[in-house]
């Protein structure tokens, strides 16, 4: 632990992970406590916001599990009462919840296409509407947000609201930070390629392979120039320079975290 977060207080939103492993906001939330930062960490699923919270403290770190869906206002409002409530103050907002649902305009029904820009674009404009006026009070922040190499490039995959949302949250991500550098609060974004998370033996490889792990796995690793996924460790990293005070003066900026594939031409 080399301190780069000391006397910062994270709130990490999706901390858990949807099964067993490292998830990209578990490895963060963790990441962010090791390096001095006290952790508020959200969930949806209780239970994977205590279990990140108990890996934090066994390692000596500071950390609260906190139950709430950032997809609904009353209780995002909530979820940054209880933050202030415990540790006083935000400096840090790190926004990884979301996920993907295959399909576009034609076989999407409507309700999954609003469900999933909820999901992946309200959620973050919801927890920066009751997270800014924090920071402004506090004379600054840092607002780190996960997207996707979807949100970049067609991956072959169509997921069409997912891809969208994506997309729309990196210029969201971009609007907040010429809004309020005046307010010294800055605003970035990681871009995850393909990463090699619980979610990918969970919930993608039935998704798209019929269960057929090995062959997502092949499919995923094929066509990426380092020739392999990331793994939950690789957007950690990523999203602790943002937050840290290193980054001071970097905002409205994507880091882009996926093996080289979207420098590539084919
Ligand atoms: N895994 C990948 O290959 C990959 C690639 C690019 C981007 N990403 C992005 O990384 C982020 C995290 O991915 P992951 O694979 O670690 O995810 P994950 O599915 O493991 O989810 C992390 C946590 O979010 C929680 N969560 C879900 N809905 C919630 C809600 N409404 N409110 C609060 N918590 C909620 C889940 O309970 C889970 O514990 C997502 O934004 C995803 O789009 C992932």
């Amino acid at each position: 632990m080399t301190g780069r977060l000391n006397d910062k207080v994270a709130l990490v939103t999706g901390a858990g992970s949807i099964a067993p492993g490292w998830g990209n906001g578990k490895a963060t939330a963790v990441l962010f406590a090791r390096e001095g930062a006290k952790v508020f960490a959200v969930d949806k699923n209780p239970e994977a916001a205590e279990e990140t919270q108990a890996l934090i403290a066994g390692e000596g770190g500071t950390g609260t599990a906190h139950q709430t869906d950032v997809t609904e206002n009353e209780q995002v409002e909530a979820m940054v009462e209880a933050c202030l409530k415990a540790f006083g103050r935000i400096d840090i907002l790190h926004n990884n919840v979301g996920g993907s649902v295959p399909g576009g305009p034609v076989d999407m029904p409507e309700d999954v296409w609003d469900e999933q820009i909820a999901y992946n674009l309200k959620s973050v404009f919801l927890t920066c509407k009751h997270v800014i006026p924090v920071m402004e009070r506090q004379g600054g922040g840092a607002i780190v947000n996960v997207s996707s190499l979807a949100g970049l490039r067609h991956t072959g995959h169509y997921h069409a609201a997912y891809e969208a949302a994506k997309a729309g949250m990196m210029h969201f991500t971009r609007t907040l930070a010429v809004e309020y550098g005046p307010k010294n609060i800055r605003a970035n974004t990681v871009v995850p390629g393909h990463v090699f998370t619980p979610l990918v033996e969970h919930r993608l490889a039935k998704q798209y392979r019929g269960g057929d792990l090995d062959n997502l796995i092949e499919e995923r690793s094929r066509d990426i120039p380092m020739g392999r996924m990331g793994d939950a460790w690789d957007v950690a990293y990523a999203a602790l320079y943002l937050a840290s005070d290193e980054a001071k003066n970097a905002t409205g900026i994507e880091i882009i975290v996926d093996g080289g594939v979207t420098a590539k031409c084919d």
